[in-house]
């Protein structure tokens, strides 16, 4: 992930979406609490340089004062954007680098991986490539 990234997480309550926003910013070197954004809609971690902002839109229920408050501006050149519930503000969100969607299985859950733009499936190709070297 570089610096622009945005990323969706689908999938039902409960399916593992803020453990993972939890995992990838432990995974960036960020070590103090992650909460989820379930009431304020937004967190903001800055650190390493980092703007980072995890959503989640599940309550989200008024998209002209969101608008008004610039939420278009968070998406920007500078920030790592996490998104839970996209599809709750589908019309005010660019497009995403990444789509991950959570199943509940018996075994633990089962994620299917989509890239949106050129950035995204850069960066599942160099996935493979950490994962296989
Ligand atoms: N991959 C996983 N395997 C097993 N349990 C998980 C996994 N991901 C999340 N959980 C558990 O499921 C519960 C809900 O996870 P959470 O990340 O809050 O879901 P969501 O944000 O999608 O509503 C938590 O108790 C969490 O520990
Ligand atoms: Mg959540």
């Amino acid at each position: 992930m570089r610096p622009g990234f945005v990323i969706f997480l689908k999938g039902n309550l409960g399916a593992g979406k803020t453990t993972l926003a939890r995992g990838i910013l432990r995974g960036l070197g960020y070590q103090g609490k992650v909460k989820s954004p379930t009431y304020n809609l937004v967190e903001l971690y800055n650190f390493s340089r980092l703007y980072f902002y995890h959503f989640d839109f599940y309550r989200f229920d008024d998209p002209i004062e969101w608008e008004e408050a610039g939420l278009r501006e968070y998406f920007n050149a500078d920030s790592i954007c996490l998104v839970e519930w996209p599809e709750k503000a589908e019309k005010l969100l660019p497009v995403a680098d990444l789509q991950i969607s959570f199943n509940i299985i018996e075994t633990g859950r089962n994620i299917e991986i989509l890239a949106g733009t050129e950035a995204g499936r850069q960066c599942l190709n160099d996935w493979q490539a950490l994962k296989h070297s």
